[in-house]
């Protein structure tokens, strides 16, 4: 058998015995605002590049060797199973998800196709030339919940106010519930097939969930994140929305180990709401990234404060890095976490 590797920061930090030292890593920080991958990416189709494991093994890397973040995250898409599965979807620069045959009745739903695990190999394939390029680092793996992925299915693209998908939900709540349990199927073959090649923490994405009150929430979709979730008890799981803080607790019910929050609520505030018994990951508001450094260098010290609070604190964005960000604003953010975390935690009274 192989030795077992050591524990990994972030690992450590979801499993509530991280001490002062605070891991750091961005949602997106594979992409567009580093010039080497725009240049990789240059010609090549989104959905086409998640299936060239060459590539996506470099685009997860990149960030990695610039930054020096403490965990990879896997450089894929939510729609990506779908794809997989042969469902038709595109995504299109500037837009995001467009999908050709939008789901709008239980036919819709029944006409979805069942996911061949084989059509993921080059998701194997990729994660296990990320690993081995990774040394010691941990991948995160990660999906679309439900929700998110039933927003762009039934919407066909982006909304604002995911009226026809809510329209759907409680108005054929039967479709609505085969839906999401297609849904969970894929999105839970996709984070599998990830940690079986060597992902060691995974990260459920429920970007539009905040949309939702936590009634509809609860009724509606935690059920079918909980089948997501409940498939990889196995990892820490890292469970995210946007603007989802009446959410928290009900999202952690749903089988979190760390709540991912956004920038609107402070991390002391999120800590308290979860009972002080749940690691929190976040939350710097990522427009603040074009900020003078001094205002964002003093953003960055409050976050690392406030996270003191919480059991286990993974440093993040609140949501992903824009497009425009200069990127050795990421690498400035990285060195002053690692440089001043254990300082500041221990002197906001961290005492675990
Ligand atoms: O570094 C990472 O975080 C890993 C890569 C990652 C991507 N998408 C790459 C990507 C992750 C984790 C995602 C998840 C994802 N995709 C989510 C959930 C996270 C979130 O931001 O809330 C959502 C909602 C999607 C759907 C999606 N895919 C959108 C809205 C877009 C942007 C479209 C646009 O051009 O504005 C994409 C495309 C996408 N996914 C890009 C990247 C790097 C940009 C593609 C490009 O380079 O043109």
């Amino acid at each position: 058998m192989n030795e077992p590797r050591e524990e990994s920061l972030l690992v450590a930090a979801a499993r509530r015995h991280q001490g002062v030292a605070l891991p750091v890593w961005f949602m997106r920080q594979a992409g567009r605002s580093l010039p080497e991958y725009r240049a990789l990416r240059a010609g090549t189709d989104m959905l086409q590049s998640c299936f060239d494991p060459e590539m996506v093994a470099e685009i997860t890397l990149q960030p990695v060797r610039r930054h020096d973040v403490d965990a990879a995250v896997f450089f894929s898409d939510i729609m990506v199973p779908l794809k997989a599965a042969g469902v038709g979807v595109d995504i299109v620069g500037g837009t995001g998800p467009v999908i050709e045959h939008p789901v709008r009745s239980l036919g819709d739903v029944r006409a979805l196709p069942e996911l061949d695990p084989d059509s993921l190999a080059p998701i194997s394939e990729a994660v296990r030339r990320t690993v081995a390029q990774l040394g010691d680092r941990p991948l995160i793996g990660f999906a679309g919940a439900p929700f998110t992925l039933a927003s762009y299915l039934v919407e066909g693209g982006p909304s604002r106010d995911h009226a026809r998908t809510k329209a759907f939900m409680v108005g054929q709540p039967d479709a609505w519930s085969e839906l999401c349990a297609r849904l969970a199927g894929y999105s839970a073959a996709f984070l599998r097939t990830q940690i079986d090649a060597g992902a060691v923490a995974v990260q459920l994405f429920d970007s539009w969930a905040g949309a939702l009150s936590e009634a509809d929430y609860r009724e509606f979709v935690l059920p079918h994140s909980r089948t997501v979730l409940a498939g990889v008890v196995d990892v820490p799981r890292i469970h995210f929305g946007v603007g989802t803080g009446e959410l928290l607790v009900t999202m952690r019910d749903a089988g979190a180990d760390v709540v991912g929050v956004d920038w609107r609520t402070p991390l002391d505030a999120a800590s308290r709401r979860l009972g002080g018994q749940t690691a929190v990951q976040g939350n710097l508001d990522p427009a603040l990234l074009q900020a003078p450094w001094p205002e964002l260098a003093r953003r960055v010290r409050r976050v690392i404060r406030e996270g003191a609070a919480a059991p286990g604190h993974i440093f993040n964005l609140g949501h992903g890095v824009p497009a425009t960000t200069d990127p050795d604003v990421l690498t400035r953010i990285v060195e002053l976490v690692h440089a001043e975390a254990p300082d500041l935690r221990a002197a906001a009274g961290w005492s675990q």
